[in-house]
């Protein structure tokens, strides 16, 4: 039987974060075996809020290196650099005809955007979710690993692929956001008041490339009360979040001993954040080693860009050749 189909991406736009790790690559290096997948770095995606490259081979370079560290294995899927392969803007050209101004106004994420960046407003920041679904579609994927940030993205490239199927021809299926079955992650910043982020809030974001004295420091600053006095008591969103952490990275016994702490109300978070960014230590700190070393490897890096290409080109080319077919544009 033919393995089902799985796209994802991840802009270079600095290190990958715990968000990243449990919100997608996770899910990458779970879908590797069984699916036939497609993991990208979002070059072309990270020049809408990113147009200075000179850093971005670097930067491109580090996230193929963290992805391979954290377990990717680039003989099995298919990883790659998204401006290798030109049929993905062809793609894009062709369903920014079919994506309307107005739902592209009404996107989160360019609302986030014009907000943040109101002197840098370009065409390419309102059709980011068109060039996301010519990634997914490209290869006629079935199943996205992201983020719950990306959910209203899914939503848009189910919505551009129907369009699509219902004009030209059925060529592409409904691409579904995947977390096998379970609810998409949202991992929250340290200080409660967010997600951690690549770009923003770096000092309440783990990223896979802290030092473990940074990961200590920043689990001890994060933001805590003095604790519950009546059992009972509901946790607040940022020790909420401390939990959360602790169960993405430690045992299960240490987590119940704290839950167990909380509910009859002798915790003392000092302790809990301590245990924590030892755990969170154990956790990063290998991934980080292995990125580092990989990150310094050119020849082996190029090696697995050139073979991702030529991979990721063969499946884009033969979508594209049914998409000019059914669009009615092969003249000769
Ligand atoms: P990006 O680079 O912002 O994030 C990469 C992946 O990490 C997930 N993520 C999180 N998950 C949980 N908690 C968080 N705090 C958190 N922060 C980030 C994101 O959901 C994402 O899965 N538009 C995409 C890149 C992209 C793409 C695609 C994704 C381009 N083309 C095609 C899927 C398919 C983005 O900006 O991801």
């Amino acid at each position: 039987m033919e393995k089902e189909i799985v796209m994802s991406g991840i802009r270079p736009t600095g290190y990958l974060h715990l968000g990243n790790y449990f919100g997608a690559v996770r899910n990458y290096v779970r879908m590797q075996e069984a699916y036939s997948c497609f993991f990208m770095v979002a070059d072309l995606h990270s020049l809408t809020t990113h147009p200075d490259t000179r850093e971005l081979k670097t930067n491109v370079q580090r996230v193929l290196a963290e992805n391979i560290a954290c377990g990717l294995d680039p003989e099995k899927a298919t990883l790659y650099c998204q401006s290798h392969v030109f049929e993905t803007s062809e793609l894009y050209l062709y369903l920014n005809m079919l994506a309307y101004k107005g739902e592209l106004e009404k996107t989160v994420t360019f609302k986030e955007k014009v907000r943040q960046h109101p002197e840098n407003v370009n065409a390419g920041l309102l059709t980011y979710p068109v060039l996301q679904t010519a990634d997914i579609i490209l290869h006629r994927a079935s199943y996205v690993p992201v983020g719950k940030d990306q959910e209203q993205h899914l939503e848009m490239a189910r919505n551009f692929a129907n369009r699509f199927n219902h004009r030209y021809g059925d060529v592409f299926p409904e691409p579904k956001a995947f977390n096998f079955g379970e609810e998409l992650v949202k991992v929250p910043s340290l200080d409660g008041t967010g997600k951690m982020s690549k770009s923003e809030n770096q000092n309440a974001t783990l990223y896979l490339n802290d030092s473990d004295d940074q990961i200590r420091n920043k689990l001890k600053k994060a933001k805590t009360d003095s604790g519950p006095t009546e059992p009972g008591t509901p946790k607040p969103d940022y020790i909420e979040n401390l939990f959360s952490l602790m169960s993405l990275v430690s045992d299960e016994s240490t987590v119940q001993h704290f839950e167990t702490a909380y509910n009859d109300c002798t915790i003392r978070y000092g302790d809990m954040k301590k245990q924590l960014g030892e755990d969170m230590v154990k956790f990063i700190s290998p991934i980080r080693e292995k990125a580092e070393v990989i990150q310094h490897d050119q020849a082996y890096l190029k090696q697995i860009m050139e073979m991702g290409a030529e991979k990721a080109r063969k499946s884009a080319r033969e979508t594209m050749q049914i998409v000019r077919e059914v669009m009615g544009l092969n003249y000769f």
